[in-house]
């Protein structure tokens, strides 16, 4: 998968432009606060429907803008698509010129990883920062995945309402089957991922930060079992056990939307003792994993690599490019100076030069 095009308007500082590469390695770079990890937000939002910040679409709007448009042309397996996200009080996509039926359609030939400074938080932030991230792997694995989360989420607001209201218990029952349901589907996608990616994350940790700890990847739920009907039935019991505590708390506590994902190496949760360098090397190795595992599956999506200078030391960068250069990735980097980055292939890379929001191919 290569982006091939990217045009701005309207988008945070960026003056509007217009790039045409078919490098694999594109990298952004100048001095800071000029617009390069806004150069990369672009990307991204064409190609997650997602900021790379922050939560609200509005904020991506230029501040002396009324609307913000990004259009990314994208060839994957021989076929270019053609990309558009615009929002202007609210988000308008395209693909081709035509709103695609379903979201997961969008999808269908473009995706992207992102790796920036922030991301530490998977590993060492709050609980819900790690669920967001398995949910984002297993989306990018499988696009329908959205689906599901969205179809939970609806059943949850539904159940919390009802928790609010007067008591009726076979309401409740019927909210707790479909939250059953749907959170062992959840449950077990999430499981596949993790497998699907465990071999791929001990690899990459291995190859990045050089170490060789026993690196463990799961997820702590209740949605148990190996099959469909023994994670539901696992989980419906769970929350019948709960019911009397989600009334008082008006909220289900159970579930998905409450299962932790473990992060351990040597079998320590490295949450509580990571250093910062491990913490980075392993968020790194979370991210590539993703990479690898798509790849096997067939599809190789974007990889945007925020503020490489400051994240990774040298000798650890010009591994990670070379095996991003041998992955075949197409690989969208921001940093305050190209030589940061060693091993980048010369032939294959564009250098963007951003200035106060103005963008100049040097
Ligand atoms: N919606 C917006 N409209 C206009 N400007 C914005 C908007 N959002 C952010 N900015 C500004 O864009 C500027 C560039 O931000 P950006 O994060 O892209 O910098 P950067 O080049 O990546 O810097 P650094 O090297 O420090 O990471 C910032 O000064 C920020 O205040
Ligand atoms: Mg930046």
């Amino acid at each position: 998968m290569r982006a091939v095009r990217l045009a701005t308007e309207g988008f945070r500082n960026l003056e509007p432009f217009e790039l045409a590469t078919d490098a694999q390695f594109v990298v952004f770079h100048g001095d800071n606060a000029q617009g390069k990890t806004n150069a990369l937000e672009a990307v991204y939002w064409a190609a997650t429907l997602k900021p790379l910040r922050g939560k609200k679409l509005k904020e991506l709007v230029g501040w002396e803008a009324s609307s913000a448009h990004v259009a990314l042309d994208v060839v994957h397996e021989g076929l270019l698509r053609r990309y558009r996200v615009d929002y202007e009080g609210e988000r308008q996509i395209r693909v081709d010129g035509k709103t695609p039926r379903e979201l997961s359609d969008y999808f269908t030939g473009v995706r992207a990883i992102a790796f920036a400074p922030s991301d530490a938080a998977i590993v060492d932030g709050e609980p819900s920062i790690r669920r967001a991230w398995v949910d984002r792997a297993t989306f990018t694995r499988q696009p329908a995945y959205l689906g599901l989360v969205r179809a939970y989420r609806r059943a949850l607001g539904h159940k919390a309402a009802a928790l609010k209201g007067p008591t009726d218990p076979a309401l409740l029952d019927v909210y707790d089957l479909q939250l059953a349901e749907l959170g062992a589907k959840v449950a077990e996608r999430r499981a596949v991922l993790l497998d699907d990616l465990g071999p791929h994350v001990r690899e990459v940790h291995r190859t990045i930060a050089g170490r060789k700890e026993e690196l463990g990847l799961r997820m702590r739920t209740k949605a148990l079992g190996d099959s469909h009907e023994v994670r539901k039935n696992a989980l419906l019991e769970a929350m019948s056990e709960s019911r009397e505590l989600d009334q008082r708390r008006g909220f289900t506590l159970v579930g998905p939307h409450t299962d932790e994902l473990v992060i351990s190496l040597d079998g320590k949760a490295l949450r509580t003792f990571g250093s910062r360098g491990q913490v980075r090397s392993l968020v790194l190795s979370l991210k590539l994993a993703e990479l690898l595992a798509a790849k096997a599956a067939g599809v190789t999506p974007l990889f945007l690599l925020d503020d490489v200078s400051s994240e990774l030391d040298r000798a650890r960068t010009a591994r990670l490019v070379q095996v991003l250069a041998e992955l075949g990735a197409q690989v969208w980097a921001s940093t305050t100076a190209p030589e940061h980055i060693e091993g980048l292939p010369v032939g294959d890379t564009v250098a963007v030069r951003v200035e106060k929001g103005r963008l100049d191919v040097s």
